[in-house]
């Protein structure tokens, strides 16, 4: 397959960006999107694609390429992670393109991932959502109890593990209007509150988890579901309900 590239390069953080066009061929339709890209790179490096600019090879993220670690985040026509549902860009096949196509491909915009060079964003806003509350606190004095031992309802478990299959990419994010993390923050939330495990810190987390979120400057949520459409985990919108239902009853009931 040839294609034509039009990337979002942008030296660093401070820099103006711009959409660069790149000629590539030879792409077969097993290649992943990520080792498109490396092709791409390659032909920069050793001079066989046109960089006129000067910018080099092209950042982007990547770290496992299967699909758990979140980091392979881009618009690809316009689209977070690009075409096809429930897929990271990692695991987006070059198949799904035809022969003499024009991709776009863009960094995720929102105010609260900057970009800190070409494709690559800062996402430690997230991070610091999760810092704020993703955790249970565990006594490890030695008596620590038998994680069988806790008997726990299997639709609660199931609805538990769904919501920790969230991989925190910010495709979310980046799918909203408003920029908003609802539901990101909500199934980080539910994996925990859903078990009794999470049931010590059930209030303060909430509470700590939506304030990080609205300051790390995220916007609200108003059920559009583009979220839910985009995510490539299938991320359910019934955890933002769940959150904002915890976060009513903790607004009630917590001395914090
Ligand atoms: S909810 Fe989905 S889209 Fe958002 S960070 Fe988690 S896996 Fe990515
Ligand atoms: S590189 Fe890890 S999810 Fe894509």
């Amino acid at each position: 397959m040839n294609l034509t590239l039009k990337v979002w390069r942008q030296k660093n953080a401070d820099a103006k960006g711009e959409m660069v066009t790149y000629k590539v061929s030879d792409i077969t339709p097993d290649m992943s999107f990520l080792e498109m890209i490396d092709v791409l790179n390659e032909g920069i490096l050793n001079g066989n694609i046109e960089d006129k600019q000067n910018y080099g090879p092209v950042a982007f993220d990547h770290d496992c390429r299967e699909g758990i670690c979140g980091m392979c985040s881009m618009y690809i026509n316009g689209e977070p992670h690009g075409p096809g549902r429930a897929v990271t860009t990692c695991q987006l096949h070059m198949r799904e393109f035809n022969d003499g196509e024009t991709i776009h491909i863009e960094p995720w915009r929102a105010k609260a991932f900057p970009i800190i060079k070409d494709l690559v964003t800062d996402r430690s806003s997230f991070d610091r959502i999760i810092q704020a509350g993703g955790y249970v606190s565990v006594n490890t004095s030695g008596n620590t109890q038998d994680a069988n031992a806790l008997p726990i309802p299997k639709e609660s478990a199931d609805s538990a593990f769904d919501a920790a299959t969230c991989i925190g990419c910010g495709a979310c994010v980046a799918a909203c209007k408003n920029s908003s993390a609802m539901l990101f923050t909500s199934a980080k939330v539910s994996q925990l509150s859903l078990l009794p495990q999470g049931e010590p810190e059930r209030e303060k987390r909430v509470l700590d988890m939506v304030n990080q979120m609205d300051e790390e400057g995220f916007g609200n949520c108003t059920n559009t579901g583009a979220c839910a459409v985009e995510c490539p985990k299938e991320i359910s919108l019934e955890n933002i309900a769940r959150m904002n239902r915890e976060f009513l009853r903790a607004n009630l009931t917590s001395s914090k």
